[in-house]
């Protein structure tokens, strides 16, 4: 079986959950205490097993490119001053090929999705979402992999959420659950209202495709919100192969919003070995504070 060593992380989005700061800084660069969010996304592909990334970007993500760039003279300047950590914090994806494709007029997910046909040519690949972090001992897109080296099909993840917000999320229909946390799917249904919601298993942004994907991309027709959904592409794919949901049991933040984003650094500041105690003291006289 072909070891997955290619994904594609979609950052064309315009960001409007985050505006203004959207304005000109893309919205994959908004920082999580030290990192961009893009930048914990291709650390889960690097731990993953993933060695090849196609990023596609859109008009005012040069940000994106540079960041993932070395920067020699950054480089030189922080090993003649002995600076170690940093210096390997700079360059901690520097192994990685990434490369940048530019989707020209945003047409939806599955229209990015389509942009990266040549680049993934005829392996499986993953796809994951710039601005879902995940945590879990074993990184998503490893479980994703395990279990694709299991059933050799394509797999996608869901979570739970809470049944008012299946409006927000490509939704399953589970048909049986065919081992622990693995389901057989009906049909994927792209932001259905909370009364036509077939459950409350929503996808997140993770999918491991096969590259049979693309013809079906090729002929799907827009969708939710007049544009190309993948979720569309994954629920035709599904009824001619095999398109598996792993429930995913770890943590999940969305940066992309303005609630999720402080969230997010709040959570990943408690971990952070440089802020944690410091934070964690601020949180406990605030929350005194407030009470
Ligand atoms: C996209 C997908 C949706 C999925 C979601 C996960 O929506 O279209 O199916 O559930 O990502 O974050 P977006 O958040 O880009 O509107």
């Amino acid at each position: 079986m072909k070891k997955i060593r290619k994904a594609i992380i979609p950052a064309a989005g315009l960001g409007t959950r985050f505006l203004p700061e959207t304005k000109a800084m893309p919205k994959e660069m908004l920082p999580v205490v030290d990192k961009p969010a893009i930048q914990l996304i291709v650390e889960e592909a690097m731990k993953s097993g993933i060695t090849d990334i196609l990023i596609i970007i859109g008009k005012g993500k040069r940000a994106i490119e540079d960041h993932f760039d070395s920067n020699t003279e950054l480089e030189l300047n922080l090993e003649r001053k002995g600076k170690d950590k940093m210096l390997e914090a700079v360059k901690k994806t520097n192994g990685l090929n990434i490369y940048f494709k530019r989707q020209e007029h945003p047409k939806g997910l599955g229209d990015a999705v389509l942009t990266a046909k040549s680049f993934v040519g005829n392996d499986p690949f993953v796809i994951m979402l710039g601005d879902d972090l995940m945590q879990a001992e074993t990184p998503l897109t490893k479980q994703l992999i395990d279990s694709y080296e299991k059933t050799n099909s394509s797999t996608l993840a869901v979570m739970r959420v809470p049944h008012e917000d299946t409006s927000k999320y490509g939704v399953i229909n589970p048909a049986k659950k065919v081992s622990d946390g693995l389901y057989d799917v009906t049909s994927f249904v792209e932001k259905p209202n909370p009364e036509d919601a077939p459950s409350d298993l929503a996808i997140i942004g993770r999918y491991l495709l096969t590259p049979d994907i693309f013809e079906v991309l090729e002929h799907t027709k827009p969708g939710k919100g007049n544009e190309v959904q993948l979720t569309d592409a994954i629920d035709t794919l599904n009824k001619s192969g095999k398109v598996y949901a792993h429930e995913f049991k770890g943590s999940r933040y969305d940066t992309g919003n303005k609630f999720g984003w402080l969230q997010t650094n709040i959570e990943f500041g408690l971990q952070h070995p440089e802020v944690a105690d410091q934070l964690k003291s601020y949180i406990k006289d605030l929350a005194n504070k407030l009470d």
